[in-house]
């Protein structure tokens, strides 16, 4: 083994250190802002710190709102049109920005508008750009210097689209796997952090004179902070540790993204349960409920007042909703905190908060000096990044070539290549020869977005087409590109392992982003455990070993799972994280020994099924106590660990790693009795790729989004019904209790339960509706109730009695039920429920 994590060890800060930054105050630019200030409006001033998105913003309103900036959401795209062609984009940045131009005709100064975007591992929304490892591989790669080409690729693409911020990087210090973000993170150690975030924010931005020559992009660090610490790795949950911990491990990546000039801090939807994190307007109705949103000790006394941050503190999606006393029309609470910018998504939400804020400015709720200080800072913003130099006629510069250009696309194959660890290979399997019959196999092997993960094209990016990225290709692709005799077979039902020379098996989480990616606290961290077709690749495994056959695995994933059998039953075993749009190719030629492998995990490899946070103890922080959330025991591979093709091979006697032979366990309230989902203990909520968080249905009143309408309905008793109109958007429905209460219903399954439910159909969907019980779907499996209903007149109310069984049969986990129901649709239609229970007859 060769470790070669080279990275110097941090310094221990005993205190919050005050920090330079690389773009320094100018004093033109402060007298600039100071002669504006003293001219705008408070309306003018209160658009520039409202932030809507794309599919709810007209280009109207930002000539009447004096906005500021927007952004486009994951998934949103000019038009509602996924392959949007970059003058497209550009074109529609064009408009909004003409607009916020026209806001200021009249009046005797400007303010340029800026567009902001998730350009998280490229320029990702975007299809046809490059898109970039994930975090997680790139800390892998050992390689800083990438960093900074990666950067400046991204903000070459970024900038012929129009856009001139990125909500990038995230710096993060995952320290628990189960978060479905951990891979948006470069490493467990805040060292390799802090390493990478100097280098991508300087790749993106450049130096003072590079961002205000425009060729730059503002870069974002986020989340502030300790996103990555919270209990059972949730995602938007509670981070407890100490105030010492939070500083020197988790924010590493901000203050050296900070030195490096970084202009925009992003604030995390976590929590911080710390007496020091306190209410800042204490005696209200509601007491402060320790968001980050809401943290004036965390926003203003640290952030900017001792490490004296003087860019643009900007809240996350809607998130200031979650502080305690704020809704979505009142973010006083969160500008008092020190928040600058609010990412506001619904048109009526930002329309309302504008009226609210310029309201508690007038009462004297929000003091003017504390609007003064958030125009101060975008205003700066803007003028560092050279927003105000642009000529507003000048026609912008043409698109085309930039996004996914060969240059892009061979930094993009090195890093993918650079980022690949070989745990594994026996007798020295790897290199393979370039010739010989080779069979290509396992959920992995003919699929995009297993390489490119969450954040591509789409939020989860879950369902990546060739359209999407026309230059990528899976692995199986890139491996017949090199030799002819090759055989795919993703299920392995036709292939005969015995006729072929070498199996690669290519095994691997699907594609998930935040919320969605998370692993709940009761359920095992192994590969195998956690969806059924990831069980298959086990035994996929299991097949060709018994038949003998020579096995490379490569593995894609987002965070390090229990693999230990997986990696005894293969001859060579590579992880390959995320690895991109080149990520198909890269393999391909790793694999056929382009390179030898100079990847190292950033990470411990786990050893048992509940290796969740078992992370390495940062050397830096004298007597370091692991603190209750995370775990002591040892790892199956260390830190640092990563075979070369030249190194001795461990295991090369033959000897299997050791298995963790235990099932997991967990806490589970059992339940036999009649759970009565329709009753008052359950609410139903309103979720999907479009609605980000769910939106509750309220008993008594209709609520309307974009992808469902829920209004309250009478059943055939003359009971409460809902009755749900799908608007032919991914969307799904759920019930859930307050106490968001865990049930192992395998009682149901065994003893003939079943799921019954009065229905009716207004509207036959056009698409599978979807019966199950959890809020996971397309991540995990769903039962269609239209074949159920057949037969059942149009508007004929009839009961439905699913048997549990059938649900445990199509993949459901009824051990752990937090969601007893689930109706998903991605079609138009329109039905009535009523009388939802679980029961025993
Ligand atoms: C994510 C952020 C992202 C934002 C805008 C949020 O849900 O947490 O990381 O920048 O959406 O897309």
């Amino acid at each position: 083994m060769t470790g070669r994590q080279t990275v110097q060890p941090l310094p221990y800060l005993p205190d919050w250190p005050a920090v330079t930054s690389a773009v320094p105050r100018d004093a033109g630019d402060e007298e600039t802002i100071r002669t504006l200030l003293a001219r705008m409006t408070l309306e003018e001033k209160v658009g520039q710190l409202i932030q809507p998105e794309l599919t709810q913003l007209r280009p109207e309103d930002v000539r009447d709102y004096k906005i500021g900036s927007a952004l486009n959401g994951a998934g949103c795209w000019p038009g509602g049109d996924r392959h949007a062609s970059a003058s497209a984009w550009r074109d529609t940045v064009e408009t909004f920005r003409a607009a916020a131009e026209e806001a200021y005709r009249d009046r005797p100064f400007r303010i340029p508008f800026v567009w902001a975007t998730d350009a998280v591992h490229g320029h990702n929304n975007v299809a046809g750009a490059t898109v970039f490892p994930h975090n997680i591989g790139l800390g892998a790669a050992g390689d800083p210097g990438l960093l900074r080409g990666i950067g400046r690729a991204t903000a070459e693409e970024v900038r012929a689209t129009g856009m001139g911020w990125t909500f990038a990087p995230t710096v993060a210090t995952p320290r628990d796997r189960r978060w479905g973000r951990y891979y948006e993170g470069y490493s467990e150690d805040p060292a390799i952090v802090a390493r990478y975030a100097r280098e991508v924010v300087t790749g993106l931005q450049g130096d003072a004179a590079h961002l205000r020559s425009g060729a730059g992009v503002i870069a974002t660090l986020k989340h502030w902070v300790a996103d990555g610490a919270t209990e059972f790795g949730a995602d938007r949950g509670t981070a407890k540790c100490s105030e010492d911990n939070l500083r020197n491990i988790h924010a590493a990546g901000f203050l050296s993204g900070i030195e490096a000039g970084a202009q925009a801090v992003m604030v995390s939807f976590s929590s911080w349960a710390n007496p020091a994190n306190y209410d800042h307007t204490p005696g209200r109705a509601t007491p402060y409920n320790h968001k980050v949103h809401g943290s004036r000790y965390l926003i203003t006394d640290v952030l900017k007042d001792r490490i004296g941050f003087d860019g643009i503190t900007i809240s996350d999606w809607d998130a200031h909703v979650e502080v305690a006393g704020c809704s979505e029309s009142d973010g006083g609470y969160s500008f008092l905190a020190g928040l600058d910018v609010l990412m506001v998504s619904q048109r009526d939400a930002w329309q309302s908060l504008y009226r609210t804020t310029i309201g508690q400015v007038r009462s004297g709720v929000i003091p003017m000096s504390r609007i003064d200080d958030a125009v101060t800072r975008v205003l700066r913003v803007k003028l560092r990044a050279g927003l105000f130099d642009r000529d507003p006629g000048a026609a912008p510069a043409d698109p085309v070539g930039v996004l996914g250009s060969p240059e892009h696309r061979r930094l993009n194959r090195e890093a993918a290549r650079k980022s690949l660890v070989l745990l594994k290979n026996a007798d020295g399997v790897l290199p393979l020869a370039p010739h010989g019959r080779m069979l290509v196999t396992g959920s992995g092997a003919a699929s995009l977005s297993k390489l490119t993960g969450g954040w591509t094209v789409t939020w989860q990016g879950d369902d990546i087409e060739a359209a999407d990225l026309p230059e990528a290709r899976t692995v199986a692709a890139a491996l017949r590109e090199r030799i002819p005799d090759v055989t795919v077979d993703p299920l392995l039902t036709e292939a005969d392992p015995s006729a072929h020379h070498v199996a690669v098996v290519v095994l691997g989480e699907d594609a998930y982003a935040e919320m969605r990616g998370t692993i709940r606290r009761w359920r095992s961290a192994a590969y195998a455990d956690l969806k059924l077709s990831y069980a298959r690749d086990l035994e996929i495994l299991r097949r060709l070993r018994a038949a003998g056959s020579t096995i490379v695995t490569v593995m894609l994933t987002g965070r390090p799972l229990y693999v230990t059998e997986e990696i005894n039953l293969s001859d060579a075993f590579v992880v390959a994280w995320l690895p991109g749009g080149e990520g198909g190719v890269a393999i391909a030629e790793m694999l056929f020994g382009a390179e030898d492998f100079q990847g190292r995990l950033p990470c411990l490899w786990p050893a048992r099924r509940d290796s969740v946070a078992v992370n390495r103890i940062p050397p830096h922080i004298p007597g370091y106590g692991v603190p209750p959330e995370e775990q002591t025991h040892e790892p199956l591979l260390p830190f640092g660990y990563g075979l070369s093709l030249l190194d001795e091979q461990p295991g090369a006697d033959g000897k299997p790693l050791p298995l963790d032979e235990r099932a997991g366990s967990s806490p589970i309230v059992p339940a036999g009795a009649p759970i009565e989902v329709s009753g008052p203990e359950h609410s139903f909520v309103i979720t999907g790729h479009h609605t980000w968080s769910g939106v509750s249905v309220p008993r008594d009143q209709p609520v309307d989004t974009l992808i469902v309408a829920a209004t309250p309905a009478t059943s055939p008793s003359g009971g409460p019904a809902l009755r749900l109109r799908y608007k032919g958007h991914p969307a799904l429905v759920y019930a859930r209790t307050e106490t968001r209460e865990v049930r192992d219903l395998r009682a149901y399954a065994r003893n003939g339960g079943t799921v019954s439910m009065g229905i009716r159909v207004l509207e036959r969907p056009d698409a599978p509706l979807l019966l199950a019980c959890h809020d996971d779907y397309p991540g995990q499996p769903g039962l269609d109730l239209l074949p159920h209903l057949h037969g059942v007149a149009a508007g004929e109310w009839t009961t439905l009695e699913i048997a549990g069984a059938d649900l445990a049969r199509a993949g459901m986990d009824l051990e752990h039920v937090d969601v007893p129901f689930m109706l998903y649709c991605d079609g138009r239609g329109e039905v009535e429920i009523c009388d939802v229970r679980w029961l025993i007859r």
